[in-house]
């Protein structure tokens, strides 16, 4: 695997890989890298012949009193997994190299509505962030393919509408979420919690489990189950950004039909935890 910094670097890989005919797939991460990210360039690996991965912790996602200065950067393990992952080439830029002119002055990219909702009504601004770095990754990578986590699941709905919306020939692929033994889904964000707030974190996919049962058996008394989800939550020590059932396909107030969601959001003292689950109806 190479290492690369320079956008200039990046496009001449590429491009020599699409002369030979290859298809290029790429996933865009922020490091720290888990079993979560191998997973998605195993995705990666399935629908492509050439692999790149990005580390950037990018700082225009990030609110003010959020965590971009302690965010983990673990750059040579980074680059040891990839590898081992079968990546062909990771693109480590500075924040210069993305930013020149400074993140606060960067032309912005919003995805309007689904930005503005669940996550991005609690993080304002958080969604424009992800959708102006990963058009400008895309612009840089010129993938084929590109693969997110369902774990995001706002941010992976925000990212294929945008791909519609700015007609990017990009094919999107959703990797599912990798978790732990007891449910817990993989996150960077996991290490932050001490041992009792590690021991309390299943709780979220229970309640999730909890809420997917009832709608599963029939239930459509969507605003029980949300309140449901939310009071178990609380009452188990969480502060409760948000439980709530939408439908899958644009994260809008449930209908009769098509595949529902449940997503979370939970805070453990400083630490914001988000998980989802699908529920498939005809
Ligand atoms: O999911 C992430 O790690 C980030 O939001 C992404 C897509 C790499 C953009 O910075």
């Amino acid at each position: 695997m190479e290492t690369v910094a320079t956008i200039a670097a990046v496009r001449e890989r590429v491009r020599a890989w699409h002369k030979a005919g290859h298809r290029v797939a790429f996933v865009p991460t922020m490091g720290n890298l888990h079993a979560g990210h191998v997973s998605l360039i195993e995705a990666a690996r399935r629908h492509g012949d050439r692999f790149v991965a990005s580390i950037f912790v990018n700082p225009m996602q990030f609110g003010p009193n959020e965590d971009f200065a302690h965010y983990p950067r673990t750059p040579t393990d980074d680059e040891r997994m990839l590898a081992a992952a079968g990546c062909d080439l990771m693109f480590m830029p500075t924040v210069a190299e993305i930013y020149p002119n400074g993140p606060e002055r960067a032309t912005r990219v919003e995805v309007p509505g689904l930005s503005r909702i669940l996550d991005g009504e609690v993080r304002p601004g958080h969604f424009e962030g992800v959708a102006t770095i990963v058009t400008k990754l895309f612009h840089i990578v010129e993938p084929d393919i590109a693969v997110f986590g369902e774990k995001d699941f706002q941010q992976l709905t925000i990212i294929r509408r945008m791909v519609a919306d700015l007609c990017m020939p990009v094919q999107i692929i959703a990797a599912p979420t990798v978790r732990e033994a007891d449910g817990f889904a993989k996150s960077s964000r996991n290490q932050y919690l001490n041992a009792q707030e590690r021991a309390l974190a299943p709780r979220i996919y229970q309640s999730l489990q909890a809420g997917a049962q009832r709608l599963r058996a029939g239930d459509c008394d969507y605003a029980s189950i949300e309140r449901a989800g939310f009071k178990e939550l609380e009452a188990a020590g969480f502060r409760v950004d948000y439980y709530a059932v939408r439908q899958a396909a644009d994260l809008g107030s449930p209908g009769p039909a098509g595949g529902l969601v449940v997503l979370v959001a939970v805070r453990l003292r400083n630490t914001r935890l988000i998980d989802n689950i699908r529920i498939e109806r005809s």
